[in-house]
């Protein structure tokens, strides 16, 4: 007998076919009637596979008194009630490292486009504006520029090497310093001063709800650029839509939003801006090992062995 799941959103379908492989996926996206759906599998379901959008929260685990083990598609949790979770001894797993790479080549991008303003460039010459009104006009330089991290975690890391790399100078903040060769500011206000490039790596949730305020952009400053590859929630987004359009910052790149995929229509029109639709993890390669991390995990949690990635 398979271990019977429920697949609370639509999930990667590489992985929804591994899934189906091994355990018996009951479908919550597709549930005409949640209330009836959740009832008719309560006695069985013992295990949620979910993802950054679907997330779960406490009514959901209460609805399934059988449930052992919330397994993520992706690392950051902040849409599962983890606290509710361990409250009902409920097991919760993510996937780390694997998309580390992929989520600082994301992150570079939004730099180098930020900074460079590639993407505007090609609109340029695609609109035959190049022969009609000449080159395009000069940008900024990587090289040289300070770049501050906000959450020197492991992809705040795996994105230090590489902003190296560029010619960039590397400082963070985080609650605890860390034993690396960067500079540390001991808040977010100073580490935006001090930085030409304040990025935004941290994990989201209430703890780092809107960390990226008023006073910070204020300490970034007209020539300050802000690049977000965690969490809209991190932002004060009107705060920045404000600030981008007053060019009181220089710029701005984002790969995250609040209430992503709906987000606020003002940033569309806004040309100190690079926008991407939450594309850090976004490869075949790193979905792949993501989903099948999230896999292993529940596989070995049946087995009655230690996961590998659980969230503590
Ligand atoms: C994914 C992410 O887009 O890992 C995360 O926390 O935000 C991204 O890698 C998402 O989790 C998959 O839906």
């Amino acid at each position: 007998m398979k271990p019977e799941i429920i697949v609370v959103g639509k999930i990667f379908a590489r992985t929804q076919e591994k899934l189906d492989q091994e355990f018996t996926c009951h479908k919550l996206y597709e549930a005409p009637e949640r209330d009836a759906f959740l009832k008719q599998h309560a006695g069985k379901v013992r295990a949620l596979a979910t993802f950054g959008a679907s997330g779960a929260d406490a009514k959901l685990m209460d609805a399934l008194p059988k449930l052992e083990i919330i397994a993520n598609f992706g690392v950051g949790v902040d849409a599962i009630d983890v606290a509710a979770a361990k409250q009902r001894k409920i097991l919760v797993t993510n996937t780390p490292d694997v998309l580390n790479e992929c989520v600082s080549d994301t992150a570079m991008a939004l730099v180098l486009n930020t900074l460079r303003r590639f993407p505007a460039s090609e609109t340029y010459l695609r609109s035959g504006y190049w022969a009609a009104r000449g080159a395009f006009e000069l940008t900024a330089s990587l090289g040289g520029r300070s770049l501050g991290i906000l959450g020197l975690g492991r992809i705040g890391e795996s994105i230090a090497r590489r902003a190296l790399a560029f010619g960039m100078k590397i400082r963070y903040h985080n609650r605890n310093r860390k034993s690396v060769p960067y500079a540390y500011d001991a808040d977010v206000v100073a580490l935006a001063r001090n930085s030409d490039v304040l990025l935004v790596a941290t994990p989201g949730g209430a703890e780092t709800n809107k960390i990226v305020n008023a006073k910070v952009l204020d300490a970034l400053g007209p020539e300050g650029y802000l690049v977000n590859i965690a969490r809209g929630s991190v932002i004060d987004e009107p705060v920045l839509l404000k600030y981008l359009k007053e060019k009181k910052i220089a710029g701005a790149g984002l790969d995250v939003f609040e209430g992503e995929p709906k987000i606020n229509p003002d940033w569309f029109g806004l040309e100190n801006a690079v926008l991407f639709p939450h594309v850090g993890s976004a490869t075949v390669e790193t979905r792949t090992a993501m989903g099948d991390l999230q896999v292993e995990n529940l596989r070995l949690h049946f087995a009655g062995k230690p996961v590998k990635s659980p969230v503590t």
